[in-house]
């Protein structure tokens, strides 16, 4: 177990760090009841209700959904009627799952949904629900469908089909098909295997046996859309000017004369979080900026020129990289190396903001994938876990109420917002950095000397990908410096130096990632320039392993 990376952490946002540190300080101070964010969602929002039932694809739907700029949230199936009403959607999804509606306690939706009057789209097992429920009849599909199909349009003047040709390619997977349509419905599409692929009722309540919402169906989002706007009727109102002028609003609302604290960590959630508040309550904010001495070069003077001297942020700074450094000293462990980090942090931030006095609100830069993580039923049990990273001890010893305004949103409307907000591009399209830094990109003891040498090789690294115009499609890129020394030659003389290996991968959301090809002279740039600057390094390697197996870290 040691040497694995063992804490769960959030990918997808990278103020996990101080997310991880929220669940050590929870450790540290005993269990405490979670504080709950205070951000709820607006009613006036045109929302669109996803009821969830667990398949892999219902985070698409709600991208996609998002993407046509139409809200949405996704709900567990098992949640009652008046959390969906609450909503006041102007449409239902129900998303695909894993089970079979004819089994034992297969889930369901809400009945209420049907006497709702609101327009319903049932995507594959959400098509067999709303079959099932309104007395129609599923059973095995004599053949699976699998893999992509090609989906003949029957009902040329269904709405979903706007725009399209009679014919298009579609994504299925599904053992289970429609065998008796529920009464007042009427197969609207067909594919070879299956003879009811979309259908439809005059009660705006449709069903879809493939995934509109995977890239695999070409113009499943214009499906998705058409159902947006034509059947549900509504308008795209969901842009970033839109949000960040209703979020100013609610905070405003919310924090009144109240003072706010909020940990920067240079990447783009918390600058967003930060920037969203201090538009809203000016100089009640004060962030702090804790230099670990485990950043990248020229991180904290970078973040501290941002923040403090663009934006005119009230920002504590708190260079207490000597204190974490001497708590590394000697740990060669990963996860003791991230638990010595972490609980440094929380003395340092909880110090700092005790200073302060009076503080009421902690701003903090949750998104909307571990908010999904820890509210959608498949996810239950795993999702406390990741909650506890995500809302720790720290704002209830601290007696904080939780300031969340990016709970609801995925990582690239944060960039978008932070785009519109006006923030710098380099801040905006920041890779994700871990919080313990470059603490877990040195193999074994941390030490000064390997810092710098670490910070050098990364800087080149970075300049050289940033030069090649790929830093944006990279998930991350990264030098990692190992405690493997090696034989060389540089002119005359026989060298023995460190091994530096480079990092770099694609990923989506970091659960799975894989290695990126960059281009060989690019290699051989960054090879040769990390040898002939970084002193003490005298051999370069590229990691061409994805995750899994490997991990996208080395430790
Ligand atoms: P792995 O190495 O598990 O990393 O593939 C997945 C993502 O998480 C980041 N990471 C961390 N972030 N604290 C963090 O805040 C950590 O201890 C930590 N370890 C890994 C990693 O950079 C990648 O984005």
């Amino acid at each position: 177990m040691d040497n694995q990376n063992t804490s769960h952490r959030i990918a997808t946002s990278d103020d996990v760090e101080v997310s991880t540190y929220l669940e050590i300080a929870k450790e540290l101070h005993g269990e405490q009841p979670a504080p709950q964010p205070e951000i709820t969602t607006s009613t006036a929002r045109e929302t669109i209700a996803i009821i969830d039932f667990g398949s892999q694809y219902s985070h698409l739907i709600a991208r996609r959904v998002r993407e046509c700029h139409v809200y949405c949230e996704l709900i567990a199936y098992d949640e009652p009627w008046q959390k969906i009403a609450s909503l006041k959607p102007k449409g239902i999804i129900l998303s695909g799952g894993p089970a079979s509606v004819y089994q034992q306690g297969a889930p369901l939706a809400p009945p209420e949904i049907y006497e709702s009057n609101l327009p319903i789209l049932g995507i594959c097992y959400g098509m067999q629900v709303i079959t099932h429920q309104l007395g129609g009849e599923v059973a095995p599909a004599t053949k699976h469908e699998y893999g992509q199909a090609i989906l003949h349009i029957s009902d040329k003047d269904c709405p979903l089909f706007a725009g399209l040709p009679s014919s298009l390619p579609v994504w299925m997977s599904h053992g289970d098909q429609i065998v008796e349509l529920p009464h007042g419905f009427k197969s609207l599409a067909y594919t070879e295997n299956s003879p009811a692929a979309a259908i439809g009722s005059d009660r705006n309540i449709f069903g879809l046996q493939f995934h509109p919402e995977v890239i695999h169906t070409p113009q499943g989002k214009t499906i998705i859309q058409n159902f947006l706007y034509r059947v549900c009727g509504c308008e795209g109102t969901w842009t970033p000017s839109n949000f960040i002028s209703e979020t100013i609003e609610n905070l405003r609302e919310q924090v009144k004369e109240g003072r706010v604290i909020c940990a920067l960590s240079g990447g783009v959630d918390s600058a967003v979080t930060a920037t969203l508040v201090h538009r809203a309550v000016g100089n009640q904010l004060t962030c702090i900026f804790v230099n670990n001495g485990l950043l990248r070069r020229e991180e904290p003077e970078r973040a501290l020129r941002t923040f403090r001297d663009k934006l005119k942020m009230n920002v504590i700074y708190v260079d207490a990289s000597r204190r974490f450094l001497r708590r590394l000293k000697g740990v060669t462990d990963p996860e003791l190396k991230r638990r010595r980090i972490g609980e440094e942090f929380i003395k340092v931030f909880e110090r700092k903001a005790a200073q302060l006095g009076k503080v009421d609100f902690l701003a903090q830069g949750t998104l909307y994938p571990d908010v999904i993580e820890s509210t959608t039923k498949e996810t239950k049990a795993a999702a406390r876990i990741k909650t506890h990273h995500n809302v720790g001890g720290l704002p209830a010893k601290m007696s904080l109420r939780l300031i969340e305004p990016l709970r609801y949103l995925f990582k690239d409307e944060v960039r978008e917002v932070g785009l519109a907000l006006g923030l710098p591009e380099d801040i905006v399209w920041r890779q994700p950095f871990p919080g313990p830094g470059l603490a877990i990109r040195i193999i074994g003891e941390v030490t000064p000397e390997k810092l710098e040498i670490l910070r050098a090789a990364d800087w080149i690294v970075m300049n050289e990908i940033k030069k090649a115009n790929l830093y944006r499609q990279l998930w991350q890129s990264f030098a990692v410096l190992t405690d493997l020394k090696s034989v060389g030659v540089m002119g005359d003389y026989r060298t023995y130096g460190y091994l530096v290996a480079v990092r770099a991968v694609t990923s989506q959301d970091a659960m799975t990632a894989d290695w990126a090809r960059l281009p060989y002279d690019l290699l051989a740039r960054i090879s040769s320039r990390i040898v002939n600057e970084v002193p003490g390094v005298n051999r370069v390697v590229y990691d061409i392993t994805s995750k899994p197996p490997s991990t996208i870290e080395w430790e």
